[in-house]
């Protein structure tokens, strides 16, 4: 079945209860038990109480695992609690490969979390297969791909580091945030399981955090790494509200056409700002001038909505930018459909290794002319006043 056909189908049944096309919100947070089904000795029905399973989760999950071509999903309530779950399937000395180019949270949930439990944190430059090759260790239990990354932009080939990975024996997992199941596929490419934050692009309309882990196993049931992760969501109780994975379900609908606009706009905005005398660098795949170009355009259909640039000067010229801008606005996260412009060292603090003078986009769904139009104002104000000092 075709992508846009899943996106509206995958995990949505009708309500034979009532006849409801759009499927009820299940706030209730428990659920019957027959006594004599009990006393008859039978297994426990699939719903008990909701911190264990929801039907409303339930079917994102179905939605989610379908969507990455994936056998089972365990929903969290932000993307970092996933992240965080997923580390701590890992135990006392076990060794971690993380991208140096890595969204800040995801390190610091490593190494200001789980660092102090015991887990050997490395960081790597992914992109740079040598590297990773030499840093692999007995010890290494998994191996952690985001890709594209934030906010660099680098890519990293998930086939080559996948296989990596499996030769010594470790999982590897990709953050797909920023790619989405439409644009880059990783369980396909080998990885073992993939992470969202549903906070961005699944959903899609920025107001609702979440997180989901997807499986290739091809029997989750029996894998003991995913059943741990299980064990994890329902007794460590991170799990989304009912009324969020709702949201979600019906954000995923419109997916595959979202992502189609945030790519178009992102390329258009992306030359614009590559041919901009006040632009010193941009950072985006569908560009010739990425140095991972082709590895882009063998791993992703179309290149996404997000990118970042660095202006002409630093940390000054860059926030005047930003205070410039009439329709982005200055503000965290990514994946709805307003445009919004950030200045990621300010965010990320004191250790953040990110260019004073960058600016990472988050590249909406407005009309594209408007878009270049408002950078191109916001450009010019701050060049003449700078260049006038
Ligand atoms: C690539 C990536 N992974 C994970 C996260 C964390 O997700 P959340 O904010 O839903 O906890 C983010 C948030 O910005 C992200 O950009």
């Amino acid at each position: 079945m075709h992508f846009e056909t899943l996106a509206i189908h995958a995990g949505r049944h009708l309500d034979l209860g009532t006849g409801a096309v759009i499927p009820p919100i299940h706030l209730s947070t428990t659920f019957w038990r027959d006594p004599l089904q009990t006393l008859a000795g039978a297994p426990l029905p699939d719903y008990t109480y909701t911190r264990e399973g929801n039907p409303t989760r339930g079917a994102l999950e179905q939605a989610l695992a379908q969507l990455e071509g994936g056998s089972a999903a365990a929903l969290f309530a932000s993307g970092s609690a996933a992240t965080l779950a997923i580390l701590q399937t890992l135990s006392t000395g076990d060794h971690l490969l993380l991208p140096q180019d890595v969204y800040y949270g995801t390190f610091k949930i490593a190494q200001g979390i789980l660092a102090r439990w015991g887990l050997q944190v490395e960081q790597v430059d992914m992109t740079d297969l040598e590297q990773v090759a030499a840093a692999l260790r007995p010890q290494t239990r998994l191996v952690w791909i985001e890709t594209p990354s934030n906010p660099m932009l680098t890519l990293t080939d998930i086939a080559a580091i996948a296989e990596l990975a499996h030769r010594h024996a470790a999982r590897c997992v990709c953050d797909n945030t920023w790619a989405t199941p439409l644009l880059q596929r990783p369980l396909e490419l080998g990885a073992d399981w993939v992470v969202h934050s549903t906070t961005k692009y699944l959903n899609g309309h920025s107001d609702v955090l979440g997180g989901a882990v997807i499986t290739a196993a091809p029997d989750p049931e029996s894998d003991p790494d995913w059943q741990t992760l299980r064990h994890i969501q329902a007794n460590g109780g991170g799990v989304p509200s009912p009324f969020e994975c709702w949201l979600t379900l019906r954000g995923l609908q419109t997916l595959p056409y979202r992502m189609r606009g945030h790519c178009q706009n992102a390329q258009t905005l992306a030359h614009f700002l590559h041919s901009h005398p006040a632009v010193e660098r941009v950072h985006y795949p569908g560009l010739l001038s990425h140095p991972a170009h082709a590895l882009a355009q063998q791993q992703m259909p179309e290149f996404g909505g997000m990118l970042s640039f660095q202006v002409r000067g630093g940390r000054q010229e860059a926030l005047q930018v930003a205070a410039q801008l009439q329709l982005f606005t200055h503000a965290t996260s990514l994946g709805g459909p307003e445009s919004l412009i950030e200045h990621r060292a300010s965010i990320e603090g004191p250790n953040s290794t990110t260019p004073e003078n960058l600016l990472r986009v988050s590249v909406g769904l407005e009309h594209p002319q408007d878009l270049m139009a408002d950078l191109k104002q916001a450009l010019q104000q701050t060049y003449q006043q700078t260049d006038k000092k």
